[in-house]
């Protein structure tokens, strides 16, 4: 628990880059980071992205795994993930493009897009650290409540909850707003050898709570974390109001 979102960043950007370092990642054994969208990462990339400027901390040898994207907008509109992902991380860090991977919402057949991406995860040996945020319902990735806890990558339509929450992306009107998503599973999380999980401001202190000190159960998806070996939620005083 930190005092402010700026701290609790700069904490989380400090973990990671120590992760990466001490891994010492190489061409033959890459570092692979499972990372997520929304606006409670975004203190944490402009951190890394400062390290990587300074010096302190290379993106030559990691491989990114982005947890979800929106079906239905391609990859260039500006509220994609991929957008959003490559406007306010990769292009200021020094990642090769093909290191990076991101489901496609256009692609013609998701399943086969989502198992795909299952495999894809796999070959590099699974996701050392998943970077994650949470929505205000307790989802994790766009794992809405009552998602499976032992779920895969997949198509999930998304909750009236989180329309409103993301309409504000979208001109402020749910009707933009995609109805569905692709989305790494709960089990794909679960997998990751540690997940750390990004928690800002009162709008988040019910699920918080629920998912921390509730059981664990499929409509807190994140609850999920209570059996995960090595998982940390970082937050900011505000997102502990409930607890
Ligand atoms: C979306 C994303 C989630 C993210 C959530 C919270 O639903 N799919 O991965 O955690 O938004 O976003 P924010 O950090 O903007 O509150």
């Amino acid at each position: 628990i930190h005092e402010n979102y700026d701290k609790a960043c700069r904490w989380t950007a400090d973990h990671i880059a120590k992760r990466i370092v001490k891994f010492n990642p190489g061409p033959d054994r890459p570092f692979v980071l499972g990372l997520p969208t929304g606006s409670s990462p975004l203190g944490i990339y402009s951190e890394l992205i400062k390290m990587n400027k300074a010096g302190k901390l290379s993106f030559a040898h990691v491989v990114t795994f982005n947890m979800d994207e929106y079906v239905g907008i391609p990859d260039d509109h500006p509220q994609s993930y991929h957008r959003f992902m490559w406007d306010n991380f990769f292009n200021h860090i020094d990642i090769k493009r093909e290191n990076v991977h991101i489901l496609n919402g256009m692609a013609p057949d998701p399943e086969k897009e989502c198992a795909e991406y299952e495999k894809t995860i796999a070959s590099f040996g699974g996701i050392e650290l998943f970077l994650g945020g949470m929505g205000p319902d307790g989802h994790i990735a766009f794992n809405e409540p009552g998602s499976s806890l032992t779920s895969r990558t997949r198509l999930k339509a998304l909750t009236l909850d989180t329309k409103i929450a993301n309409s504000r992306f979208f001109d402020g009107d749910i009707n933009k707003v995609p109805t569905t998503a692709l989305t790494v599973g709960v089990g794909t999380v679960m997998d990751a050898r540690e997940v750390v999980i990004i928690a800002s401001g009162h709008g988040k202190a019910r699920a918080l709570r629920e998912s921390v000190e509730g059981g664990i159960n499929h409509m807190w998806t994140l609850s999920c974390l209570q059996l995960h070996p090595k998982a940390v939620i970082v937050c900011d005083d505000a997102a502990t109001d409930e607890l």
